[in-house]
């Protein structure tokens, strides 16, 4: 199926103008891919096409990448968030039990049906504002089993939605009940489960939280050699409430990315820049747990990391379910330029992912973008709110979200 989009404001962010915008351009889609991108006047004649699409000059942007998510859990976690309001932190609710164990109860809880109902509504959410690629995290089940049903959502998710699912392994998220007291018992487990996981298809990457509540340096280590053993990427939530060395470690295993970085370092910089590894912005979970030290930005830039944004969704820190929030939360909180956060959520958020066939409008790429009634895409970074794309197409096909809403409200119902 070969299809026609005219007369397009095209914000391609290939080559170095600005954007990489081209007034009155023209896109010709050829099955999943793009086959043929340019001025409109510049337009092959003769082409056999089997459908032509008419834009009016409304703005194509690729379709946005949502690097990292934690989309697969039960229940929520609104009763921490009024706690935090009445004077406890994120640490303290953690040390006492609640935090992501409380999420791990309630997921464990959970049928595979509701795991799946609740995070295809999620999914959704994000699809409507132009996300076609998803990162999704497991670490709400840390058993074997709850691991695998989480990271089958993901994969399900994938199969049912048209989205690209990329799913990550991230048991080394917290110490479950079963373990307590024995953190190095119990990453010897996430070690052992990963091979069965690995053969099951569910596992594209291998993450980790690297925190004083969550695991150290060295119990990161011995997670990445045991994904490395199976030629699996590494990427890593690091620096986030406190500086432990953890983006430089990930960096020596040429992590794809480093996430979170409130407190990364210049060794930790320069260690990432070495290795390309992507620096991961999340400034939702910045904004809601009121974190006060922005990552070195400037720093970043300077040394030529790329800078990605992503959503972080999650119960506790970051119960952000748009991505155009986070793109102006990176602009308003850690002074991204708007070009710089649009290319944080395509471009390098794809890179983040280790996924080279996206991200910019080029031939050869994914047939993947949104189409904005917007003069501007700086736009994107600028309504809070209200925003939203006229059209969405996902590997060549317009995606209908109306229809995949109401399927899924009659489903979950
Ligand atoms: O990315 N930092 C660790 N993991 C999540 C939070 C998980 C939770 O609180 O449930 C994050 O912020
Ligand atoms: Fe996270």
């Amino acid at each position: 199926m070969r299809k026609l989009w005219r007369h397009a404001q095209l914000t391609t962010l290939a080559g170095d103008a600005p954007w990489g915008r081209l007034a009155d351009g023209a896109l010709l889609t050829s099955g999943e891919r793009i086959a043929w991108i340019g001025r409109d006047a510049d337009l092959p004649r003769h082409l056999d096409v089997d459908a032509e699409h008419d834009l009016e000059g409304a703005l194509v942007t690729p379709g946005f990448v949502d690097c990292h998510t934690h989309l697969v859990y039960g229940g929520a976690r609104d009763d921490e968030f009024e706690a935090r309001l009445h004077g406890a932190s994120y640490a303290e609710i953690a040390r006492q039990g609640g935090g992501i164990l409380a999420t791990v109860r309630a997921t464990r809880q959970a049928s595979d049906e509701s795991l799946f109902a609740s995070a295809r509504r999620r999914a959704l959410a994000l699809l409507t504002e132009g996300v076609t690629t998803l990162e999704i995290k497991s670490g709400y089940g840390l058993t074997l089993a709850d691991e695998a049903r989480c990271l089958r959502v993901a994969r399900r998710l994938g199969r049912e939605l048209p989205l690209t699912v990329v799913s990550t392994y991230l048991g080394a998220h917290a110490l479950p009940p079963e373990f307590a007291g024995c953190p190095d018992d119990y990453i010897a487990a996430v070690c052992a489960w990963l091979p069965a996981l690995h053969a099951e298809g569910l596992v594209d990457a291998v993450d980790a939280f690297c925190e004083t509540i969550g695991f150290s340096r060295d119990q990161t280590r011995r997670v990445f050699d045991a994904a490395r053993t199976l030629g699996l990427p590494v990427k890593l939530h690091a620096e986030q409430l406190s500086h432990q060395n953890g983006a430089a470690l990930a960096a020596q295993y040429g992590a794809l990315s480093c996430d979170h970085l409130e407190y990364l370092d210049a060794a930790g910089i320069q260690a990432m820049a070495a290795a390309g590894t992507v620096a991961v912005l999340l400034p939702g979970a910045f904004y809601f747990l009121r974190e006060t030290q922005p990552p070195p930005i400037a720093a970043l830039r300077a040394a030529g990391v790329p800078l990605a944004v992503a959503t972080d969704h999650n119960p506790g820190s970051s119960p952000l379910l748009s991505l155009l929030l986070a793109l102006n939360l990176a602009c308003t909180l850690f002074r991204l330029t708007p070009e710089e956060a649009v290319r944080g959520a395509t471009v390098h958020a794809a890179r983040a992912l280790g996924l080279a066939d996206r991200g910019i409008l080029a031939v050869g790429r994914r047939a993947d973008f949104a189409v904005w009634t917007l003069d501007h895409p700086r736009e994107l970074t600028y309504w809070i709110g209200g925003c939203r794309p006229s059209r969405v197409i996902a590997g060549g096909q317009e995606v209908n979200r109306h229809a995949l809403i109401a399927t899924g409200s009659s489903l979950s119902a």
